[in-house]
């Protein structure tokens, strides 16, 4: 006798998980296009919907790829579709590449560089304390390139009570010297004696003195510059002037920092936040840490952000299995539930699809994926996606007509 096996009957979701691409009905039509789903229709994404739908817990988004792929061009169109839906936008650009778009929809560019017109006050009177402080820590470990032991929290603490309780206006030079020469009564608060109070926050002074007097002075040791326009649209933070320096990482984390600190201040918008090249932050366990945070605590402030880099692996690359670098990776990734994948090299491919749980399918395809072409994780569903842009777009992200134009 011949069984005939029972019915089961599954949600399409679950279903979607075991047979990615085959029985994928797309994500809904709200949204902004992005291209061609290659096994299906018009392909519409956006976070901040699927994550109200309940389709996503986590709005951020990871772009990884290799070089010159499309990673930074299909930003570039999501941001500039999103603006339609009254969406602010901010990005963190190291290579300059953003501003003809910013310009072009009467968004700002301000220009990061050593000794510019520029500066930004990472205690800026703007932001709430308890964010002036989480600010100030990501600050003084990306100087440090380590995070802060806790007596230095606590000397940094007490050095910042003491300076906003001034008739000054709190900037990081008069954080330094409060630090090397702490009050009798920041000691006392301590439970401590001066002597040792200065002990525990010379180390962050003496590095936190290379923003100040040293070769990175002229960007963070003043009172905010006026008219930073923080409010455009389309907000670009642009650190080309650094991208050649070895304090990118620091730079950028201070930039971000102080962005995402000022943007905590909720501007009743859903805002799209932007690192392009995030390498140059996730190099550095500390500062991978604040951005890991800043991803959390993102979560119910409408802000959805994005980091885009080259590999996947570049989050867990220092890492071994256990280690602080790993569980940083891995919180990373489970709360980003948006992954684009570009082709990745053969070498990366084993790590990738570790990271992501791909199928055999995904894991084959990979290394094949034309430029513009990238697989779309999104939740437990995926996508194979190939991204279309518009003539005026094509021409304000060609990174490489720009390039040959310069030169
Ligand atoms: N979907 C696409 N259709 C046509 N051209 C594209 C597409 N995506 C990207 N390009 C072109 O490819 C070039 C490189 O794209 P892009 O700058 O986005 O690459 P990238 O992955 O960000 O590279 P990098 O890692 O160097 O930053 C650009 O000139 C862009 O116009
Ligand atoms: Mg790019």
């Amino acid at each position: 006798m011949k069984l005939a096996p029972s019915a089961h009957r599954v949600t399409t979701a679950h279903l979607q998980a075991v047979y990615p691409f085959v029985c994928e009905g797309g994500l809904g039509k709200n949204g902004v296009y992005i291209g061609q789903d290659l096994l299906g229709g018009a392909f519409i994404y956006d976070a901040f919907e699927l994550y109200e739908q309940g389709v996503l817990t986590s709005p951020n988004m990871l772009v990884a790829g290799q070089l010159g792929r499309g990673k930074s061009a299909v930003i570039k169109t999501l941001c500039l579709r999103q603006l339609v839906f009254g969406r602010q936008i901010v990005i963190m650009d190291p290579k300059g590449e953003y501003a003809p778009l910013a310009r072009f929809c009467g968004g700002s560019v301000i220009r990061l560089e050593p000794n510019g017109s520029v500066k930004l006050n990472p205690l800026d009177a703007r932001i709430a304390r308890h964010d002036q402080l989480r600010l100030l820590n990501a600050v003084c470990a990306a100087v440090l390139g380590r995070p802060l032991r806790p007596q230095e929290r606590s000397a940094v603490e007490a050095a910042l009570s003491v300076i906003t309780a001034g008739r000054r206006k709190p900037t990081l030079p008069l954080l330094v010297a409060a630090l090397l020469e702490p009050r009798e009564e920041a000691a006392t608060s301590l439970v401590t004696d001066r002597a040792t109070l200065t002990e525990w926050g010379r180390e962050v002074a003496f590095e936190l003195r290379r923003l100040v007097s040293g070769d990175l002075k002229g960007m963070f040791d003043a009172t905010t510059t006026k008219g930073i326009e923080l409010d455009a649209a389309f907000v670009v933070m642009d650190l080309s002037a650094v991208y050649d320096s070895d304090a990118l990482g620091i730079l950028m984390t201070c930039a971000a920092a102080w962005l995402h600190a000022l943007l905590q201040r909720g501007t009743g918008r859903k805002t799209l936040f932007v690192v392009d090249e995030a390498w140059a932050i996730l190099s550095n366990l500390a500062i991978a840490k604040w951005l890991q945070a800043s991803f959390k605590l993102s979560r119910s402030n409408g802000l959805q952000n994005i980091a885009v880099m080259h590999r996947l692996s570049d989050l867990a690359a220092t890492g071994a299995a256990g280690s602080q670098q790993e569980r940083v990776a891995t919180g990373l990734l489970s709360d980003a539930e948006t992954k684009v994948v570009y082709a990745q090299p053969h070498a990366e491919i084993e790590a990738t699809a570790k990271l992501l749980g791909l199928t055999a399918t995904e894991r084959t395809l990979l290394p094949l994926l034309e430029r513009g072409v990238a697989l779309w994780k999104v939740g437990e569903r995926s996508f194979l996606v190939r991204h279309h842009m518009g003539a005026t777009e094509a021409d304000l992200v060609d990174t490489d007509f720009r390039m040959v134009r310069a030169r």
